[in-house]
């Protein structure tokens, strides 16, 4: 109870320093993954916070992961937009990495928007190519729900039969469709990192059902989804996974396939958001 209500009030906290960014409160929160960054300057800055001035949001330590929280106008839309995110292998909690989106839940955010690099293990995948999550395996993630349940944002035991929003898959499949930019929609598994995989290990996750694997995006998602927000994830294919090419993997190859990629992921958020809206 106590514990709780601790959450509560540093939840009240941030909401409050946030709401006090713009008159308006945004439908919804795009979180920019490794190599998305360039979208911020094609979109219009209405305000911006250093995520060290909000209220318990935990400070970001990768490479390549800034820490700052935008309220942008995406075509008509208005959005926040999260310039780095935090991962597990960076030391925190899946409890504190999902602090963000408890607060954009608690200020009324609808929709989420997640993007990630991942390794693709479908034999059909390419450096490059996208992906549309339709599920995930959460198995290797410490539930970031573990604790005191929140009732207010949603129940103890939530359904995860649709964590990703099935009409937001296939209105953005349709968008790359009517935009000649094919997607795979496909299952995404959740690795806690930091070192990649082994071979075995993909061998082993191509067995329980994986197209693709990476370190973010799942605590996100079933934050949001307990709280009943709307989830879409994307992810950039930016390598093979370990053991499908004889390629050694490296952080550096993740950020450049991930840039070269970016115009097309963000050609196709921007036709989703004014779809959308
Ligand atoms: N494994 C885990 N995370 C990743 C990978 C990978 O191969 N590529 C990008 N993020």
């Amino acid at each position: 109870m106590i514990i709780e209500s601790l959450i509560q009030s540093h939840i009240e906290e941030a909401v409050s320093v946030i709401r006090s960014l713009h008159t308006d409160i945004p439908e919804t929160c795009i979180v920019l993954g490794s190599g998305l960054a360039p979208m911020t300057e094609r979109c219009q800055i209405l305000a911006a916070i250093n995520y060290t001035d909000i209220p318990y949001f935990p400070a970001p330590t990768t490479p390549g992961h800034a820490g700052l929280l935008l309220v942008a106008k995406v075509g008509s839309s208005l959005v926040y937009m999260m310039k780095g995110r935090y991962h597990y292998y960076e030391g925190y909690s899946t409890q504190e990495i999902t602090f963000p989106i408890r607060v954009f839940a608690a200020l009324g955010v609808r929709n989420l928007i997640l993007t990630n690099a991942a390794g693709g293990i479908n034999p059909g995948m390419n450096p490059g190519d996208l992906m549309v999550i339709r599920d995930h395996l959460s198995m290797f993630c410490e539930s970031p729900l573990r604790g005191p349940n929140l009732e207010s944002f949603g129940p103890r035991f939530p359904d995860q039969s649709h964590v990703y929003n099935p009409e937001f898959i296939e209105s953005l499949l349709k968008i790359s469709e009517d935009l000649n930019m094919p997607m795979h929609t496909g299952v995404y598994a959740y690795m806690r990192g930091p070192q990649f995989e082994t071979p075995t290990e993909i061998r082993a996750l191509r067995v329980l059902g994986a197209d693709a694997v990476g370190m973010s995006t799942v605590p996100e998602a079933i934050i949001a989804s307990h709280s009943g927000m709307r989830v879409l994830a994307i992810s950039c294919i930016t390598n093979l996974a370990a053991g499908i090419s004889d390629m050694p993997l490296s952080h550096a190859e993740v950020i450049e396939t991930g840039a070269a990629a970016s115009d097309r992921s963000i050609m196709l958020l921007e036709a989703f958001l004014s779809r959308e809206t």
